[in-house]
């Protein structure tokens, strides 16, 4: 399977949708989606097989740091490195921004997404308790530090 990651376009937001309403029990709704494209702080990946779209990241600078606002990836089209891809694609992006480490929040009950993002360097430092409103659920805060001091280290 190939996969190619192209910028997401107004066009492909019928389709970010359905995965996006098959992924969470709270999905984002089109208004959402429509303003993180045209925040020109944020940024937004597809990836796309011979099927069309199959997975989508969207990242926001912050004054702190870039923040992963969402990923999601079509239920048959998992466990085959496509969020890695898309993810390692934006640091590449974003890797000469002075800004660019990483922050993100995660349901504590969302292990394959913490899996996820711990095989791409980030590290659970906090929690932010009852931070989902559905169930009050709390996030884990995850952070990936900047790739100046990865080389560092
Ligand atoms: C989380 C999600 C984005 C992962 O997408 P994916 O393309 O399947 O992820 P990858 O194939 O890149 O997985 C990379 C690694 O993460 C871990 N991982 C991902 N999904 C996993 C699962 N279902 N079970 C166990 N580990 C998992 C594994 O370590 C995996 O590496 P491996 O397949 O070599 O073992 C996808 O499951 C999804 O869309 N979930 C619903 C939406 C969601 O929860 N998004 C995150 C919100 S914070």
């Amino acid at each position: 399977m190939s996969v190619e990651l192209r910028r997401l376009e107004p066009r492909d937001l019928d389709t970010v949708e359905e995965i996006e309403r098959a992924s969470y029990p709270t999905p984002w709704s089109r208004a959402m989606f429509v303003a993180e494209l045209r925040k020109p702080s944020s940024l937004a990946l597809g990836a796309y097989t011979e099927e069309g779209l199959v997975g989508y990241a969207f990242v926001s600078r912050y004054v702190d740091a870039w923040h992963v606002m969402n990923v999601a990836v079509a239920a048959d089209h998992r466990r085959r490195g496509i969020a890695t891809t898309l993810l390692e694609r934006l640091f590449e992006v974003t890797a000469s921004d002075p800004r660019s480490g990483y922050t993100l929040e995660v349901r504590v009950s969302n292990l394959h997404a913490i899996r996820l993002y711990e095989c791409l360097g980030f590290e659970a430092r906090g929690i932010r308790r009852g931070y989902y409103t559905d169930n009050r659920e709390d996030a884990l805060i995850m952070w990936r530090e900047p790739a100046s001091s990865e080389e560092a280290s």
